[in-house]
């Protein structure tokens, strides 16, 4: 009996076959197989707003926006606009370049920031923000430590992968520094708490022991998700 894995794979070889397009199963290696435990089905599929139709015309309501990445909805007629004004106008520049587009998204950004802001770094992914905001940070301070939480997901580089707090850090430690903790998280609490207010006052509780115990002058940052990883889905989504 094939497991979906080895369906997947299979049936991937019989599209190219029928329609040329390309395989996803047997040759492309997938991010995080293994936590995952099977290959998306999404491959060569369709989406419009929150939903998705994979190969087979299956429909998905995806709640966690991908990678809640796409949080506008997928296809968003203003977002496929600018990106076709901005692909026809030019496709790429280097980062060393001026450009009039990363100067006016650099603005928007700054006006929504917090007071203090002024100025943005522009990165290629999360992974790649984490990495800079740590080395940033351990700049600033001359300090070294990392504190961030176990349930938590920060990106798949060096120094991202070990402030991760799940199992995906654990063959990747090759960065120095990095203290985990535990987060507030009432359905598996940590700190037999029976209440929202409860869980949120132990864990900050344990935070502070933890902040004296590492020594408050060695810590460099604390990484947090505003929202940890996929339980962004709880958040309702706002119509632009
Ligand atoms: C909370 C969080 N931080 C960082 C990352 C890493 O981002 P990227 O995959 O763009 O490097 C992700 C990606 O899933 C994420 O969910």
């Amino acid at each position: 009996m094939m497991n979906q894995r080895q369906r997947y794979a299979r049936n991937d070889d019989d599209r190219v076959k029928q329609s040329g397009r390309p395989p996803t199963g047997q040759r492309v290696c997938f991010s995080f197989l293994v936590n995952a435990g099977q290959p998306q089905p999404a491959g060569d599929c369709r989406a419009k707003g929150c939903e998705l139709w994979d190969y087979d015309g299956k429909t998905y309501l995806d709640f966690s926006s991908q990678l809640v990445n796409v949080n506008l909805g997928y296809q968003h007629p203003r977002v496929l606009a600018a990106m076709k004004e901005q692909l026809e106008t030019l496709v790429t520049i280097a980062p060393a370049t001026a450009n009039l587009a990363r100067g006016e998204a650099a603005k928007r950004i700054i006006g929504l920031a917090p007071e203090g802001f002024s100025k943005v770094f522009f990165t290629n992914a999360g992974a790649d923000a984490n990495e800079n905001a740590i080395r940033m940070a351990r700049m600033y301070t001359g300090r070294d430590k990392v504190l961030s939480a176990y349930r938590s997901y920060h990106g798949n580089t060096g120094s991202a992968i070990a402030a991760t707090g799940d199992w995906r850090r654990v063959p990747n430690e090759y960065s120095r520094g990095h203290v985990h903790f535990f987060n507030p998280y009432l359905y598996r609490s940590e700190f037999n708490a029976t209440s929202e207010q409860e869980e949120c006052r132990r864990a900050l509780a344990h935070l502070r022991r933890m902040i004296e115990c590492e020594g408050p002058s060695s810590i460099a940052a604390i990484l947090l998700e505003s929202i940890p990883v996929r339980r962004a889905f709880w958040c309702r989504r706002k119509a632009i």
